[in-house]
């Protein structure tokens, strides 16, 4: 990531200073050690290879997590204009975003009332004001509701108010889209509301997504999910990339429920730092990673932020969704330049490195080896996490 990304400020907007943040994620960041004075603890701790192959653990995080209570399905940020249409396909399920004339998130199936075909097939954003289903050309709002049916005379009848599209309940919290996917009342409990303002104040709501990219991994989630919460593996698999920006060290870790946040100082980083030049980019020094329950991750970087959602299909299969959110779009020619190639590098961080990490490690898993998983005191925050997840099964 020492690119051309770390020279130049790409969008003429005021930085994120230390100041912006809300005071927990400042108190979080003053508890950042210089790397020579951090604190290594070693750890003993292990997970059955069950938790990422066995089809009985992934029936109970369906059971017990995924359907149980509301999960991530979107960004806000993908819809900015009221009056917009998105189709997502979110576990397993064909589910359309709206934002609606009255600045509404709504989350639907994308089916149609008529027979179920899908009304959006493709995953653009759509600024328009109805949907035609491909079919028979029902026509609806984007608020849901049936419009309009072909040849009307030809039915004896058709209720349209009871024939709108069928809804989820849903909530955007911090700019992150939860629905509720088996369409119960939802039990919002578990979302944290010191996540959602952290959110707010690194900008998620309002961002642009520059780019976003959909990977199919053959990987459980949970192994897809692990390296975004330690720094074990930094300086190892990344060590062609990004590795050398990252000390070797535990990050500051404080959970709000089973969401986690992480903060750590980039290579060289020492605390007086942070009142040398208040005004600074504190992402020049700090990285933060968040995942939020369950399945969301965040990692900020210098001029972007990476938002993932990890949707888990099969026992060994996870969709992500990634999003890379700018504060907005590039103003100049250079700008963009330098968005592109940070798009680019990280797309082959994460991808190339982590979720291939994620595809070879699945494949030792899935016949049976390790037997266990052992972690180590860097990966202690994923013991923590599992521990929440475990709590819920
Ligand atoms: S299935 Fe949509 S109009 Fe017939
Ligand atoms: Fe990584």
């Amino acid at each position: 990531m020492n690119n051309v990304a770390e020279m130049v400020r790409p969008v003429e907007r005021k930085v994120t200073r230390l100041s912006d943040l809300t005071e927990s994620q400042q108190a979080a960041i003053r508890m950042i050690p210089a790397e020579k004075d951090a604190v290594n603890v070693p750890l003993s701790a292990t997970r059955p290879n069950a938790i990422f192959t066995g089809q009985a653990r992934y029936d109970a995080e369906q059971a017990g997590i995924f359907r149980k209570y509301p999960v991530p399905v979107a960004l806000s940020a993908l819809l900015p204009e009221p009056g917009s249409v998105v189709a997502v396909e979110a576990y397993g399920k064909p589910l359309l975003v709206s934002r609606t004339r009255e600045d509404e998130i709504r989350v639907f199936i994308n089916a149609c009332q008529h027979k179920g075909s899908k009304l959006v097939e493709d995953c653009a954003v759509h600024r328009q004001g109805r949907i035609v289903c491909p079919y028979h050309a029902w026509t609806y709002g984007i608020d849901g509701k049936l419009i309009g049916v072909a040849r009307p005379d030809m039915f004896e009848g058709v209720d349209k108010q009871a024939r709108g599209l069928k809804e989820l309940p849903s909530r955007v919290w911090g700019g992150v889209i939860y629905a509720q996917l088996d369409g119960r009342e939802p039990d919002w409990s578990l979302l944290s509301q010191q996540i959602a303002d952290d959110f707010e104040a690194l900008g998620i709501p309002g961002a642009h997504v520059y780019g976003r990219r959909t990977f199919d991994l053959k990987a459980n989630w949970k192994v897809v999910l692990e390296p975004f919460l330690e720094g074990y593996h930094v300086q190892r698999l990344h060590a062609a990339s990004i590795g050398a920006l990252f000390p070797d060290a535990p990050n500051v870790v404080d959970m709000f429920g089973p969401n986690i946040r992480q903060v750590s100082g980039r290579i060289g980083y020492y605390p007086a730092m942070l009142d040398e030049n208040p005004d600074a980019n504190i992402h020049k020094l700090v990285t933060h990673a968040y995942t939020a329950f369950p399945n969301l991750v965040l990692v900020s970087s210098q001029y972007y932020t990476s938002m993932m959602i990890l949707m888990p299909t099969a026992p060994d299969r996870t969709t992500v969704h990634y999003a890379m959110l700018t504060p907005g779009p590039a103003q100049t020619e250079k700008a963009e330049e330098v968005f592109q190639r940070s798009y680019d590098l990280i797309l082959s961080v994460f991808g190339g490195e982590d979720f291939r990490a994620a595809e070879i490690t699945q494949a030792g898993l899935s016949c049976g080896v390790p037997e266990e998983t052992i972690y180590c005191g860097l990966e202690a925050n994923i013991i923590h996490y599992y521990e929440a997840l475990e709590a819920l099964l």
